[in-house]
């Protein structure tokens, strides 16, 4: 069993060799340009963390890795263009950088070279990879315009919102670490258990997400701070703000966020502070706490050695308390 820093280090070793230039320039600079921009790495870690975990060849699994990060980085190039988003992992994103129509076309061919990664496995792992990839991306547009559809909404519940981060989110995780097992040909028990626990530690990483879009430090967080209040995306911390607060308060959240004559950065303020107050910003570490729970119970009934579940909790851990 190796640690989480080896299979980063084999993942970019084998992300630097893919990364080739090619004609023409303006469709292949920004795929280069984006997998290169950094980021944590942890879908690919993942897949080969569960290669591993399952006795399989984590070599074997990094065309299955890089798909999977490869389809990841597409959708911010895509996400960033949807919430108008100026920074990714520090740098310019895609369209603010080259423009609107080189981030949808070169976003279009990252989908497409994700696929073509499963061409090098056998059939029936071929076929069982593309047919995970091609539901989980299904779900992941649904998820994206749900999110989409509930910026100008007023009446979105908790649950929707549940379901909205699992789809635009969690299946990623959960289908990353379900193709480690794929690969290492693990029973389909073990398959869907390993499915489960990434599809709850996935929702805990997007409610961690959330809270650090308002409160993570500019400095290493890497996106706008305040992006998703200004946005008026609908956020456990919006939600919970509301559930929690007076009627009053209530309409001051909404009139903060609609108010076009106030500067982005006192809206920002303000509705961060408005956010701590009602008790949002405490009920959303909690829930984050009670999804990465969630992710450890299903590890219970795995039939894996301890010192593996050892290492799955770990990372959850480290996941439940990063800053970025
Ligand atoms: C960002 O994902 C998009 C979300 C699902 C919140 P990450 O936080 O994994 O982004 P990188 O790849 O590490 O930059
Ligand atoms: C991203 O959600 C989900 C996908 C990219 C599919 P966010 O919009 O919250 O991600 P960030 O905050 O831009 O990374
Ligand atoms: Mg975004
Ligand atoms: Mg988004
Ligand atoms: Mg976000």
């Amino acid at each position: 069993m190796q640690n989480i820093k080896v299979y980063q280090k084999s993942f970019i070793e084998y992300l630097e060799a893919f990364a080739v230039e090619k004609e023409p320039k303006n469709l292949y600079e920004p795929v280069n340009y984006i997998l290169k921009l950094g980021g944590k790495r942890l879908r690919p870690v993942l897949t080969l963390m569960t290669t591993d975990i399952f006795g399989g060849n984590t070599k074997a699994a990094l065309d299955a890795a890089l798909s999977v990060e490869v389809f990841h980085n597409f959708s911010l190039i895509h996400d960033d263009i949807m919430d108008d988003a100026p920074l990714r992992r520090g740098k310019k994103t895609v369209h603010e950088k080259w423009d609107l129509n080189t981030g949808i076309l070169s976003g279009d061919a990252m989908l497409i070279l994700a696929y073509q990664l499963f061409e090098n496995y056998e059939p029936d792992v071929f076929q069982a990879l593309a047919q995970l990839f091609s539901k989980t991306a299904l779900e992941v547009c649904e998820g994206q315009q749900y999110d989409i559809d509930f910026e100008t909404r007023d009446d979105v519940t908790i649950p929707e919102y549940l379901k909205m981060i699992e789809y635009k989110t969690a299946v990623l995780v959960g289908a990353a670490m379900k193709m480690g097992t794929i690969v290492a040909r693990a029973s389909e028990d073990n398959q869907n258990a390993i499915y489960d626990f990434g599809r709850y530690l996935g929702i805990a990483f997007q409610l961690q997400d959330d809270y650090l879009d308002a409160f993570g430090n500019p400095e290493t967080f890497g996106k706008q701070v305040g992006g998703d209040i200004l946005e008026n995306k609908k956020t456990y911390l919006y939600l919970k703000t509301l559930e929690l607060g007076s009627s009053d308060e209530q309409s001051d959240l909404i009139q903060t966020i609609s108010d076009n004559s106030i500067s982005d950065e006192d809206k920002v303020s303000r509705v961060k502070t408005m956010f701590n107050n009602s008790g949002a910003s405490d009920a959303t570490q909690n829930a984050v706490k009670d999804y990465t729970n969630k992710a450890f119970r299903v590890l219970e009934a795995l039939n894996i050695s301890e010192d593996k579940k050892q290492l799955l909790r770990l990372f959850g851990e480290q996941l439940m308390n990063r800053r970025v």
